[in-house]
């Protein structure tokens, strides 16, 4: 196999949506799984640190990488199935997410509309198992292959329920693979519903529906609808660098929340089926005195403090600065501790 798919010493700040400076000792452009089982068994690559990359839209860089980024150019996307149910599509990991769920909706396959326009790929959405608007990818995902690379990157594949979605969490980044570059998702199938039904419960999608005046909305309403929502409260990457929401949504005890929203009657609160609940990071941010606050050349977004935004030549450790001090201040006034969203690369940590 040529080695032309690997470049040394790359620069890596266009292939992060914060625009970090970065390099990676080495760069592989993976257009065929073969290349995995390349980096996988070579003895030049095989013990390095390994790292897969989409678009970049989950990373914040705190230095170089001393190893081989894997950007994940497996392109493809077909209809497979059907059964009574459902339809079966499949995409390979380097498709651009947007780009796929629209063409899913222009087929005639809803299912993914809460789910446009969330930056990203293919590849990248079962890790963290992106969510928006009510709904989470893991929910519509058959299964997947990928290369595991502590065996010679021989392709394996995970059901649904090998793995262990829940909020922002799979398998993958609970063991830590994503990491370690242990495991490499070449290939999602998606089962999207042949019943379908839109999701409106979401509050900001219910009024936004019923001010439109629409009670019946279908799939390519449901996807307009969310891609204004979006439009309004994120910031483009492309003109203000940012890696969308910078911390998790923090789960706490039911008693844990019920003590807090004692001394806080207005805070935000959301049940989850295990009986803990879930706090808005956002608000938590805002009521600290962070929402569209600057540290350096940071800071956090005027519209929605969730998000940590590059306002121009910022650096990991700028961004691990301010995140730091949003922990520190959030924590200080309501004992909350906030986990940080992206993965983290590059040594140092927040
Ligand atoms: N809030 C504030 N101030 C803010 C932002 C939020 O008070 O500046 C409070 C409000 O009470 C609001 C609530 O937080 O009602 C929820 O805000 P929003 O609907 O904007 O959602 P979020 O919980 O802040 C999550 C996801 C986003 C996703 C939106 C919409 C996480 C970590 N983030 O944000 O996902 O787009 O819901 O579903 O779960 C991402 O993961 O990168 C991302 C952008």
């Amino acid at each position: 196999m040529p080695f032309d798919f690997l470049q040394p010493q790359a620069d890596l700040s266009a292939r992060n949506t914060l625009a970090l400076p970065a390099r990676a000792k080495w760069l592989a452009t993976v257009t065929q799984t073969g290349q995995l089982a390349v980096l996988a068994t070579h003895p030049e690559f095989r013990s390095l640190p390994r790292l897969a990359l989409g678009c970049g839209s989950n990373l914040v860089f705190s230095g170089d990488f001393q190893g081989t980024m894997i950007a994940i150019a497996l392109k493809g996307r077909e209809y497979l199935r059907a059964d009574d149910t459902a339809h079966y599509v499949a995409a390979a990991a380097g498709e651009n997410w947007h780009d796929f769920v629209q063409w899913t909706l222009a087929q005639g396959w809803p299912g993914l509309e809460n789910l446009v326009h969330i930056p990203g790929t293919v590849g990248a959405a079962p890790i963290q198992n992106i969510g928006a608007y009510g709904m989470e990818a893991g929910s519509l995902i058959d299964s997947l292959e990928v290369a595991d690379m502590a065996t010679g990157g021989e392709i394996r594949r995970f059901a649904a329920t090998d793995c262990a979605f829940g909020y922002r969490q799979s398998i993958f980044k609970r063991e830590g693979w994503h990491r370690t570059g242990r495991c490499v998702i070449t290939r999602v199938i998606f089962r999207l519903p042949k019943h379908w039904q839109p999701h409106t419960a979401y509050g900001e999608v219910a009024a936004e529906l019923a001010r439109a005046g629409v009670t019946r909305p279908d799939p390519l309403q449901m996807a307009a609808t969310i891609a204004d929502l979006r439009r309004r409260k994120l910031p483009d990457p492309a003109t203000l660098p940012n890696a969308g929401s910078f911390f998790q949504n923090p789960v706490v005890s039911a008693e844990f929340a019920a003590a807090l929203a004692s001394a806080h009657p207005d805070l935000p609160r959301h049940p989850q089926p295990d009986g803990n609940v879930k706090l808005s990071a956002g608000w938590l941010i805002e009521q600290v005195g962070w929402k569209g606050r600057n540290l350096g050349r940071v800071g956090m977004y005027e519209k929605q403090a969730l998000i940590l935004v590059n306002r121009g030549g910022a650096n990991g450790r700028d961004v691990l600065n301010l995140g730091r001090a949003v922990r520190e201040a959030v924590f200080a006034r309501f004992g909350v501790q906030l986990v940080p969203e992206p993965v983290i690369v590059g040594g140092a940590r927040s």
